[in-house]
């Protein structure tokens, strides 16, 4: 398992990667959020997540060392390919951006999701993020810790 930045080699099949039809309303799909990285060039990071040189899903972390509201590393995107769900590809491609945030001495990562039927909020609290309170464009935001074990 890997991430890998987006190349000519594997930008068309991270493009054609899709999520259930009932998922889809939960993110963006991989071409916008690669148009967005493209305009957000200076803090977007996103990565084709990998395993046996196949392009299983995509991630992407918003990186702001000085980020206004002091959230630096936030996880803007993911998302695994339907086909290859539940076997813990986002956890252990997760696992990879935390270590790689602690390596530059990060100690917490945000992100938000959409709730409701289907939402990958029981995912997320598996991981140990905890709500934080606040709504963002009806969006649940939630931080984890990134402090002391590394997983
Ligand atoms: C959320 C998502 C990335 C999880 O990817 P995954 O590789 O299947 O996740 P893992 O296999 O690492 O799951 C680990 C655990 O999280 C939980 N989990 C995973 N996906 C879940 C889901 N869709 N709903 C509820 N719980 C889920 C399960 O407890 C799972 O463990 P189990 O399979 O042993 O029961 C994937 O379902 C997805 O792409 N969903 C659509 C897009 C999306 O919602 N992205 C998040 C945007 S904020």
């Amino acid at each position: 398992m890997g991430l890998e930045p987006i190349t000519d080699e594997n930008v068309a099949a991270v493009c054609d990667l899709e999520v259930a039809p009932d998922q889809k309303r939960f993110v963006a799909d991989n071409v916008w959020s690669l148009a967005e990285a493209y305009a957000n060039y200076a803090h977007a990071w996103p990565r084709a997540i990998v395993r046996d040189r196949e392009v299983v899903g995509f991630l992407m972390l918003e990186i702001d060392l000085d980020d206004e509201d002091g959230r630096p590393y936030w996880l803007w995107r993911l998302m695994v390919g339907r086909a290859h769900q539940r076997q813990g590809i986002a956890s252990a491609a997760l696992a990879l951006a935390f270590e790689k945030i602690r390596s530059r001495g990060g100690t917490s990562i945000h992100t938000s999701w959409v709730p409701g039927d289907g939402s990958p909020e029981r995912f997320y609290l598996g991981l140990g993020f905890e709500p934080n309170g606040e709504m963002d464009d009806g969006e649940v935001v939630a931080r984890l810790s990134l402090a002391g074990t590394s997983t």
